[in-house]
């Protein structure tokens, strides 16, 4: 019997999670699979604004909008309708070279106006992933089409979550992501991360934000310049570090060392772009432009699997004069698909209509400033964030910064509380992640604070 016969058998007799668990146990693969983290699965059936409900008829509030990426809000029709329209239109076109259709080309459009001055030309993917890979080989595709093929390595940083497949697990500066995987793809290396909690330099003669860019100079010249192509960074560091905003002269530093040793530098906006942090992108909030600009996620909310790429002028005019035979080599069969680039632009219209970029920095106000006041708790080591992300860092010993033993599970305790309780979140190590709908209002910012301040005095301090 299919799982939908099954389904619609099972939901007469209340035994239907039971049946849908063994089956999704026995034959689905997940991302970041691991069968003791899958023991009672939430089954997903409805989501409505900022809330999602489960077979078992229990309503979450969505705390890290899906995979940080839902920004408008579950159950919009206006965005269903968009892809609808193109899929009855148009459903699928090549975009590959000697072909085109208006919804990439709109989209491309569109973007131009709202992403860094210098950016001048799209490429779209299916996700952040392989907006990573596009990017790193863009990069070294840039520097090769002019004569410089030894310019190709990439660095990035320690904490930092580019994607899963392998250019950018080997971006990614999370062991976990390529040590069960073999040997890291050739070429990348990392430097520390701009932690302001954690950060500590040697240095007295810089603040600590240029300390921590100018770890970039160092790795620079000493595999020197003229073998790296790129740096690749997130502006907030999200899913690897957990929340992490760096200090506000750590761009600018990077942006004169990228300049001062001809490498480019890529802005990974997956988590960042299109408002998350109170501006369509997040380098603006230190004047900053990157050569190479990434996102996924926020451009369509989810309805749609879509990302990209946008590159300078510079790179673009380097893939329009190299001849035929050395052309950009890559492309993906759904690359700027119909639909993709329909929601794409239906999300942004609700962005735009609905000024749920200066209302992602009004609300992310809002909940920085109340999750601040569980700072004075004795195991909250820090409280940060930018726009509507934020994190809360849990620590054994406040006055040190020491994290909870390995073994503690602390982590996963907190995150069951916040569940019982009725919020949906993540937790990177003992970092509790929040990265709501944008459309959140004051009742559901304030509701999720106590939920938080709850749990956490429920785990850290009675020890249940
Ligand atoms: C900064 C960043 N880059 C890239 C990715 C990978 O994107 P995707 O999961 O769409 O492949 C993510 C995913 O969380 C991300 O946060």
């Amino acid at each position: 019997m299919s799982l939908q016969s099954k389904v619609e058998t099972l939901e007469t007799n209340g035994l239907e999670k039971a049946e849908i668990v063994r089956i999704d146990q026995r034959h689905l693969i997940h991302p970041q699979h691991h069968p003791s983290e899958h023991l009672n699965p939430h089954v997903w059936v409805g989501g409505d604004g900022v809330t999602l409900t489960s077979l078992d008829g229990k309503s979450y509030i969505d705390g890290l909008s899906g995979m940080w990426n839902v920004y408008v809000g579950h159950g919009r029709r206006e965005l269903a309708a968009a892809a609808w329209r193109q899929l009855t239109e148009l459903s699928f076109a090549t975009a590959y070279a000697g072909s085109t259709h208006k919804p990439a080309v709109e989209l491309a459009e569109k973007l131009k106006l709202l992403v860094y001055p210098d950016i001048e030309a799209f490429y779209f993917t299916l996700g952040g992933s392989d907006a990573t890979d596009t990017s790193i080989r863009t990069a070294r595709f840039f520097w090769s089409a002019q004569g410089r093929p030894e310019k190709f390595k990439i660095i990035s940083r320690r904490l930092s979550y580019h994607g899963s497949t392998v250019g950018a697990a080997a971006a990614t500066g999370v062991e976990e992501f390529s040590s069960v995987f073999g040997p890291r793809a050739n070429g990348f290396l990392q430097i520390d991360t701009p932690y302001p909690y954690r950060f500590r330099t040697e240095r007295k003669d810089v603040s600590p934000g240029v300390a921590a860019a100018d770890l970039l100079e160092e790795v620079i010249l000493r595999e020197g310049p003229e073998t790296v192509a790129a740096f690749i960074a997130e502006p907030v560091q999200g899913g690897g570090g957990g929340v992490i905003v760096p200090p506000a002269d750590y761009f600018p530093r990077i942006r004169e060392i990228c300049d001062r040793y001809e490498v480019l530098f890529i802005s990974d906006e997956v988590i960042t772009g299109f408002g998350r942090t109170g501006h369509w992108f997040a380098l603006e909030h230190w004047g900053v432009t990157p050569d190479i600009l990434q996102f996924a996620k926020g451009i369509t909310s989810g309805y749609f699997p879509l990302g990209g790429v946008g590159v300078s002028g510079a790179i673009k005019q380097v893939m329009d004069s190299v001849p035929a035979e050395r052309r950009w080599m890559h492309g993906y069969t759904c690359s700027a698909h119909p639909a993709g680039c329909a929601v794409a632009l239906a999300n942004i219209r609700i962005l735009e209509e609905e000024k749920l970029v200066e209302w992602a920095a009004r609300q992310g106000k809002r909940l920085l400033g109340k999750l601040k006041l569980l700072g004075d708790r004795p195991h909250v080591g820090d409280v940060r964030g930018l726009g509507l992300l934020a994190g809360i860092e849990l620590v054994a010993d406040k006055a040190t910064g020491e994290r909870y033993p390995p073994d503690s599970g602390i982590g996963k305790k907190v995150r069951n509380a916040l569940f019982s309780r009725g919020l949906l979140t993540r937790l990177i190590d003992e970092t509790i992640c929040l990265a709501p709908p944008l459309v959140i209002g004051d009742d559901d910012i304030d509701r999720i604070v106590d939920i938080v301040g709850e749990a956490i005095v429920e785990v850290t301090e009675t020890g249940r």
